[in-house]
């Protein structure tokens, strides 16, 4: 890594709660400089000592790679304007996950394809963890294809973004819990399907529930895996730790379950596991925690960018 002259790297949406999290990370990243970040409503503002610029005015040639966080909708213009000018780009927001012209990137998984592509559709917060955990095992043949995956998943406040929502408030949140997006069609189901057919083979139904969790950030999942053949839980843990055993942002534990102080703030995913008991057909528990400010955005485009420079790929981030 040449210190001496980081790559100038230009944020879209800074003044976001993933943006943000972008210029906290940028601004410790030892091979990465921030040529500009954009805001909206809060052009003109500082973070982290960047000034926030309006996109229309964004310098976009002073970039060499461009990390976005604008909502979807919004960001696939934005990307496509900087790819024009020939410049890299990761994108957070959901515009290209599902699309040819962009390489999935969920690090662990598609490192060698992240590490050439032009464009990279950082993968969404819950899927992220849901599929670190699920694809080891749909790899082995172990998930029963004839049966549902569930997952129920509850994530802080951070991942709604910082648009001013009613049922959003302090008052309506804190001391609460609520399901919302119930009835298996939040837009994250797609992206977890298409992914776990095409990295793990695996074409069975899942059905997800989020939940809201008066927290502002980290999402815990609790996956519900139908198996093909019961396995204890130290074969389970060793069928990850061979997956994961030198990667150094998915934390395998080992007779213990992951909460949110695992992940808070780092970069990584936390797995663990529970063999079901009192059951008459075989059934795993995997528990997967994340941040989803970082490992589930802003440090997972990071891992990326890295990947893409050639830089060291924690570089910036702590796991
Ligand atoms: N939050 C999460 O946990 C999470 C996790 C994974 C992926 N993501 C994805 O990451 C992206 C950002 O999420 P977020 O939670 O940071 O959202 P956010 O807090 O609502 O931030 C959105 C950013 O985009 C800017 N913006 C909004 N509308 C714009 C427009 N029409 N033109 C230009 N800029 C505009 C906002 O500027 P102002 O605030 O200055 O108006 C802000 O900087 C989204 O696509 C989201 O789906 C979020």
């Amino acid at each position: 890594m040449n210190i001496n002259s980081p790559v100038p790297v230009g944020v879209l949406g800074g003044s976001g709660y993933v943006g943000q999290e972008l210029l906290r990370l940028l601004a410790g990243h030892p091979g990465a400089s921030v040529a500009f970040a954009t805001a909206e409503s809060a052009a003109g503002e500082r973070r982290d000592g960047v000034g926030l610029v309006r996109i229309e005015d964004a310098p976009l040639a002073r970039a060499e790679i461009v990390l976005s966080a604008l909502p979807h909708g919004v960001s696939a213009r934005y990307v496509q304007e900087a790819r024009g000018l020939g410049k890299r780009a990761v994108d957070l927001s959901a515009d290209f996950r599902l699309s040819p012209d962009a390489v999935y990137g969920l690090t662990e998984v598609t490192r060698p394809q992240v590490a050439t592509a032009d464009l990279v559709a950082n993968p969404g917060c819950y899927p992220t963890a849901a599929l670190l955990a699920l694809l080891p095992l749909a790899r082995e043949g172990l998930i029963d294809q004839s049966r549902e995956v569930v997952i129920d998943a509850a994530s802080g406040v951070t991942g709604a973004g910082r648009t001013l929502a009613r049922d959003l408030l302090f008052g309506e949140v804190a001391e609460d819990f609520r399901a919302y997006a119930a009835g298996n069609e939040h837009r994250h189901l797609p992206e977890l399907k298409a992914t776990l057919a095409r990295e793990g083979g695996f074409t069975g139904d899942l059905v997800f529930t989020p939940h809201l969790l008066p927290v502002k950030r980290g999402i815990l999942e609790t996956i519900h895996v139908p198996l093909t053949r019961a396995i204890d839980r130290a074969t389970a843990e060793g069928i990850y730790e061979t997956v994961y055993g030198n990667e150094p942002c998915v934390a395998v534990l080992h007779g213990a379950l992951p909460s949110l102080k695992d992940v808070v703030y780092r970069n990584r995913v936390a797995i663990g596991v529970a063999a079901v008991a009192n059951v008459r057909r075989p059934r795993l528990t995997v528990i997967a925690a994340i941040d989803n400010l970082v490992k589930g955005a802003a440090g997972q485009a990071i891992q990326n960018m890295n990947v893409m420079l050639g830089l060291p790929e924690t570089a910036g981030l702590t796991c």
